[in-house]
């Protein structure tokens, strides 16, 4: 069934709830949760790794599956908390014929996936994402992964899940700064490839993106839309896919060197650097760069560097979007367009340090 819901300002989108990356991997959005059921694989065993928190906020739902709990923070997401999991499904004999269902946020999501297309040379897993961020962009495309010393997502595997279901009800009880955590991605992804969701985005607030659950089904649609286009077309990473790392370079960079602020808050951070580098190299028109920080503020996020450039251009040398003496720099060029160029690092470095000074 298709709905329509007519926004803000006037446009109507077509609701269609179903996604697909590859025939066996798809995407249910909105009020998805009965459909959990139905998508998890009859008579096999299911075991849940889940966010210990959304098992403390969900408890009923949890009580028919076996549950092994991960904690949602960043300094576990680890290869040692990954063993831990290894350990404990193997200590319920969990066998290559069980069905993983990760429960939680992105944290979650990437440390079950990775446990899951791990264990045993990988078994079936399928993810109910439950915070923005999970929604518009960590549970989507088959990324799964650990930190290594601390550097973000080092350890990994590109997997599929079998489904992901996205129920925008689960996020009425995510706190308010990891709510604008995830719109940060979702800025992210309309930037990539969709200017009407960023002007959607332009003109409702933070408070109606948190109330209004049908205008929220919709932003988040059509951010995992432009995420899964992309994947669809190049899911190992080769080209094309190196487009959603725009603002990652130096978020994952904040990420590690701040201690403070959380994945979407670095990424918007990376975001308006990205603009700004953009616009001052003559790649993007000086009001859009405008309009791209205007919303980022207008959305409630800090955006000034939590730490000097210097510590961060350090921690970027490490990124993997590093290829020999050179690294990607995805800058935008529009908004709903962006490029992806290869420069040497020292003039990445270069590039990024200049702007401090104009800070
Ligand atoms: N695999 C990918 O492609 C990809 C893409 C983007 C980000 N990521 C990763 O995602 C992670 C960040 O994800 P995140 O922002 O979802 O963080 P998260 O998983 O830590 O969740 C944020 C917080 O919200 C809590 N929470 C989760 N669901 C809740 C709910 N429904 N109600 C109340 N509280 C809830 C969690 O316990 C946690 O405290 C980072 O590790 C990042 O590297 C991965």
């Amino acid at each position: 069934m298709k709905m329509y819901y007519i926004c803000p300002y006037n446009r109507i989108w077509p609701m269609n709830d179903a996604i697909s990356i590859t025939p066996d991997s798809c995407i249910r959005v909105g009020q998805a949760l009965p459909l959990l059921h139905e998508l998890l694989p009859a008579g096999r065993r299911t075991v849940v790794l889940a966010d210990s928190a959304v098992i403390g906020l969900y408890r009923p739902m949890f009580a028919e599956w076996e549950t092994l709990e991960v904690d949602a923070c960043e300094s576990a997401k680890t290869l040692q908390a990954a063993t831990e999991l290894w350990r404990k499904l193997l200590d319920i004999g969990a066998d290559r014929t069980c069905f993983i269902l990760g429960a939680g946020g992105g944290i979650t999501t990437d440390m079950a996936g990775f446990v899951a297309s791990t264990y045993m040379r990988g078994v079936d897993f399928g993810f109910l994402s439950t915070t923005l961020l999970g929604q518009v962009d960590a549970s989507i495309g088959g990324k799964n992964g650990v930190n290594l010393d601390g550097y973000k997502n080092m350890v990994g595997t590109f997997s599929l899940p079998k489904f992901v279901v996205c129920d925008t009800s689960m996020l009425r009880t995510l706190p308010d700064r990891e709510f604008r955590a995830g719109l940060a991605e979702t800025v992210k992804a309309a930037v990539i490839g969709d200017p009407e969701l960023f002007e959607a985005m332009e003109s409702v607030s933070f408070g109606q993106l948190r109330s209004d659950e049908a205008l929220l089904g919709r932003v988040v649609e059509r951010a995992i839309r432009v995420k899964a286009g992309i994947v669809e077309e190049d899911c190992r990473e080769h080209g094309r896919r190196r487009l959603l790392n725009l603002g990652h370079t130096l978020a994952h960079a904040i990420e590690k060197s701040s201690g403070e602020m959380n994945h979407g808050e670095a990424v918007a951070v990376g975001l308006r650097i990205a603009a700004e580098t953009a616009e001052r190299m003559g790649m993007l028109s000086e009001t859009d760069c405008g309009r791209i920080v205007a919303l980022l503020r207008r959305l409630g996020f800090e955006l000034e560097l939590p730490v000097p450039m210097d510590s961060l251009l350090v921690a970027a040398r490490k990124d993997k979007k590093r290829e020999n003496d050179g690294i990607h720099l995805i800058l935008p060029t529009a908004i709903g367009d962006v490029r992806d160029l290869l420069v040497p690092l020292s003039d990445a470095e270069r590039l990024f340090a200049h702007k401090t000074h104009d800070l």
